[in-house]
């Protein structure tokens, strides 16, 4: 019997071989293997494991290797852990689920910044119409826009927020910040808890959403909050798509109230083809690509926490420690 510890790999839409390389790279003396759905069947196959790397599995995996006492925690190959949190997870003899930690950055800071950054930039610089123009062959300057007209809201200032706000500062953008608890970020003003939303929005023209999904932040951006944004207000969806209404963000850009919107994340993904995003003249929609899981950068990171764990570390003390109650 092999009593090394087993590290178990299922990720969807995603060729294992690359991954459980580096993992096995990372983790000398570990088994690594990746899960497949048709091990559930077979006897012979091992069915339990002392940590899981995932993204996205399917119920079938929790039920397989979640019931098992042998395994202490469960990392996720992303930030978001909304889809994660949703399963069914057992609960041993009485004990909580096994802990669940996200990515910790883990190379995502940099490029959600470079995204939100390039989202200001064209629409403060209009450099949508100047590419349209230069399209015609014209070389027109047109009025130079004040970054002081163009204040940035950034709703939820944890690892990414933060990230982006200070990038937004660099550049000498005033930036307002909202989170669940109220936070400190030097050049940020701050706001904390729902009853400083709107007053929030209301001090902003451009608005960033980098919350995680939850029962709380479901719909918050709704008709009633998007048209607390200053007049001309432009909308940079970072975060989830459920965290949208989509009718009421349609119904605001084509009032005018709201001059655009830069989409990365939808409320179904791939987004249908004949959704009106598409289409829409003062939408920009990309593919949830604003901010990748790098491979090296996040098993790096997954591997030293696991050998933290293994040299007797407490899960608690693990940066990305999920709080399932809160549901991030
Ligand atoms: N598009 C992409 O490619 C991509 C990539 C990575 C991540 N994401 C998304 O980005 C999200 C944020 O990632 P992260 O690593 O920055 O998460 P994080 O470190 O957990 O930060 C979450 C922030 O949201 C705040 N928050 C949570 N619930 C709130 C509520 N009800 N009201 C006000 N503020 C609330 C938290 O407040 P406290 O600080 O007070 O707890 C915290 O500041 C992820 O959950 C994921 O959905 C998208």
């Amino acid at each position: 019997m092999n009593s090394s510890p087993r590290v178990v790999f299922c990720a969807t839409h995603t060729q294992a071989e690359p991954w459980l390389e580096v993992l096995r790279a990372q983790l000398p003396g570990f088994t690594v293997d990746a899960w497949h759905a048709d091990h559930a069947a077979d006897p012979a196959a091992e069915h339990t494991a002392d940590y899981a790397v995932v993204w996205a599995p399917p119920q079938a995996f929790i039920d397989q290797v979640a019931t098992s006492e042998r395994l202490k925690a469960v990392f996720n190959l992303g930030a978001g852990v909304d889809a994660l949190v949703s399963l069914r997870w057992p609960s041993l003899k009485g004990a909580p689920p096994v802990p669940l930690i996200r990515l910790d950055d883990a190379g995502m800071g940099t490029q959600m910044a470079e995204y939100v950054c390039q989202a200001v930039t064209r629409h403060v610089r209009e450099l949508d119409v100047v590419e349209a123009q230069s399209r015609q062959g014209q070389w027109a300057f047109r009025k130079p826009r004040l970054r002081a007209d163009f204040p940035v809201g950034v709703l939820g200032l944890g690892v990414l927020g933060q990230r982006v706000a200070l990038a937004l500062r660099s550049f000498e953008y005033t930036v307002h910040g909202w989170s669940r608890s109220a936070k400190q970020i030097e050049g940020v003003t701050t706001y904390g808890g729902m009853d400083a939303l709107e007053p929030m929005l209301s001090k902003c023209r451009i608005l960033v959403n980098l919350l995680p999904l939850t029962d709380q932040t479901q719909d918050l951006l709704n008709k009633q909050r998007l048209s607390k944004l200053m007049p001309g207000g432009y909308v940079i969806n970072v975060a989830r798509g459920a965290h949208v209404v989509d009718e009421d963000l349609v119904a605001l850009l084509d009032s005018g109230h709201l001059a655009g919107a830069m989409l990365d994340v939808f409320r179904q993904e791939p987004l249908p083809a004949d959704h009106a995003f598409w289409k829409h003249p003062k939408i920009v929609v990309t593919p949830h690509t604003s901010s990748r899981t790098l491979r090296n950068e996040s098993l790096a990171q997954i591997a030293q926490k696991i050998l933290r764990l293994e040299h007797g570390a407490d899960v608690r003390s693990l940066p990305g420690l999920v709080d399932r109650s809160r549901g991030y």
